[in-house]
C-alpha cells in the first residue's frame, strides 16, 4: 500500500467499507470524524480520543492560522506534533467559517478578505496562500478553499458559488505541493441537482487537466454547502445521486453532518465519511446521544437515577457513571459534565460508522438501516 492509496472491501447497495492510507496509519469507513477546532477536540484528550479509537481527527485552518498562527503550529511539529495526535488529521480549509462567521467578507475572484473574530484585523486569502498556510498545518488532507453558499440562496448566486469554487479548486491544485498531504476537492451547488453535477464535472476535469501535465488528482472529494439550513428531506433529495456522482474510487465526505439518522442515511446513499461539532457541543450543553434518543441530562427526572447514562452502550463514561451523577455536573456547571458527555457521545458516533461497517462487509446494510430506522433512536435527526 501506498501513501493516499483507497481499496473498497466491500459494498452493500450503495454503502461502502473503504480502507485509506495517510502517513499517519490507514483510516476506514464509513467513518465519523471528531472536530478538534483549535487542534482540541474541545474537552477530550489525546489519550481518550486513542481509547475511543478515534481515527481521522478535524482541524480548522481558520482558527489555528489566526491563533496561535500557522508559523507557531509547523514549528511545534504541524497539528499532530503541536496537538500530539498521531492518527490521521484533516484540516478544513476555513472558507466556510469565514462566511459562517465573519460579518464583513469581500469576495473576488483572486480570493477573499475578511476580518478575524479575534482582533478584528484584516486578513487577505487567495487559493495559493490557503494551501500554504494548509502546508504549514501539515495535517494528512487539506481541503480546497470553496465558497459555500446560504440556503436559500438565488439560483445564480449558488451557480456562481460552484464558479468560484471550481476555479479555486485549479488554483488549489496546482499550488498544493506537500508530498505526505492529499488535498480534496469540493463539490458545491445548494440543493440544485444540475449545478452539483457541474460542480463534480468540474472538479474532475481540473483534475484530468491536472494529471496531463504530469500534476496530481485530488484524494477525496467533499461534499459542501448542505445542512445550512435546510430540511433534511430536502438533502437526501439530492445527496444519493451527488455522491454517486462522484469518483467511486476515492472516498466521498459529507462535510458538517453529524445527526446518527442522517450518517445511517447517507451511508445508505454512498457517503463514506462525516466531522460534525454536534456531539461535543451537544455534550456540553448537557445532552446525551442514547439508544433512546436524545436525553437531557438537566431534567429533574435523573435525580436519583442511578443506572448508566444508556445502558447499551460500552463507553467508559457509562461504565463508570450514573445518570444521576452526570445531572448533578451538569446541573452544577462542573467541567466534567461536559466531558463525560462528549467521551459518550463520540463514542456513540464512532460506534454507530463502526457497525455500519461491519454490516456493510457483511453485505447486510439494509438489515442494519431498517434496524437503525425502526429503533427508538433513529428520531435523533
Ligand atoms: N463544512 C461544512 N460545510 C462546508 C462547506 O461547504 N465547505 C467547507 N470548506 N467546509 C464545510
Ligand atoms: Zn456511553
Amino acid at each position: 500500500m501506498s501513501l493516499f492509496d483507497c481499496t473498497c472491501e466491500a459494498t452493500s447497495g450503495h454503502a461502502r467499507a473503504l480502507t485509506y492510507e495517510t502517513a499517519h496509519g490507514s483510516f476506514q469507513t464509513p467513518m465519523f470524524m471528531p472536530v478538534g477546532t483549535s487542534a482540541t477536540v474541545k474537552g477530550v484528550t489525546v489519550g481518550q480520543l486513542n481509547d475511543l479509537k478515534s481515527q481521522v481527527v478535524l482541524a480548522n485552518t481558520y482558527h489555528l492560522s489566526l491563533r496561535p498562527g500557522a508559523d507557531v503550529v509547523e514549528e511545534a511539529g504541524g497539528v499532530h506534533g503541536f496537538s500530539h495526535y498521531d492518527g490521521p488529521m484533516l484540516t478544513d480549509s476555513g472558507g466556510f467559517q469565514v462566511f459562517s462567521l465573519a460579518d464583513t467578507v469581500k469576495l473576488d475572484d483572486d480570493g477573499l478578505t475578511f476580518r478575524s473574530i479575534y482582533d478584528g484585523s484584516k486578513v487577505r486569502w487567495t487559493p495559493e496562500t490557503n494551501m500554504a498556510i494548509q502546508e504549514q498545518l501539515g495535517a494528512d488532507i487539506a481541503m480546497q478553499l470553496d465558497q459555500c453558499a446560504p440556503y436559500p440562496a438565488e439560483k445564480a448566486f449558488v451557480a456562481k458559488a460552484v464558479d468560484l469554487s471550481a476555479k479555486w479548486a485549479r488554483r488549489c491544485l496546482t499550488a498544493h505541493q506537500r508530498a505526505d498531504q492529499t488535498l480534496f476537492g469540493i463539490v458545491q451547488g445548494g440543493m440544485h441537482l444540475d449545478l452539483r453535477l457541474d460542480s463534480i464535472r468540474l472538479l474532475r476535469e481540473i483534475e484530468d487537466e491536472s494529471l496531463a501535465v504530469g500534476g496530481r488528482r485530488f484524494g477525496g472529494f467533499g461534499i459542501g454547502g448542505y445542512s445550512v439550513g435546510e430540511d433534511h428531506e430536502v438533502m437526501f433529495e439530492t445527496l444519493g445521486d451527488v455522491a454517486r456522482a462522484c469518483p467511486e474510487d476515492r472516498p466521498r465526505y459529507l462535510m458538517g453532518v453529524g445527526n446518527p439518522t442522517t450518517l445511517v442515511r447517507a451511508v445508505r446513499e454512498g457517503v463514506d465519511m462525516f466531522d460534525c461539532v454536534l456531539p461535543t457541543r451537544t455534550a456540553r450543553m448537557g445532552t446525551a446521544f442514547s439508544s433512546a434518543g436524545r436525553m437531557n441530562m438537566r431534567n429533574a427526572k435523573f435525580t436519583r437515577d442511578f443506572g448508566p447514562l444508556d445502558p447499551t452502550c460500552t463507553c467508559p463514561t457509562c461504565q463508570n457513571h450514573s445518570r444521576s451523577y452526570i445531572r448533578h455536573l451538569v446541573k452544577q456547571n462542573e467541567m466534567l459534565g461536559g466531558i463525560l458527555l462528549s467521551i459518550h457521545n463520540l463514542h456513540y458516533l464512532l460506534d454507530l460508522m463502526r457497525r455500519a461497517r461491519e454490516a456493510v462487509l457483511a453485505d447486510s446494510y439494509e438489515e442494519f438501516y431498517g434496524e437503525w430506522m425502526a429503533s427508538p433512536a433513529a428520531k435523533d435527526y
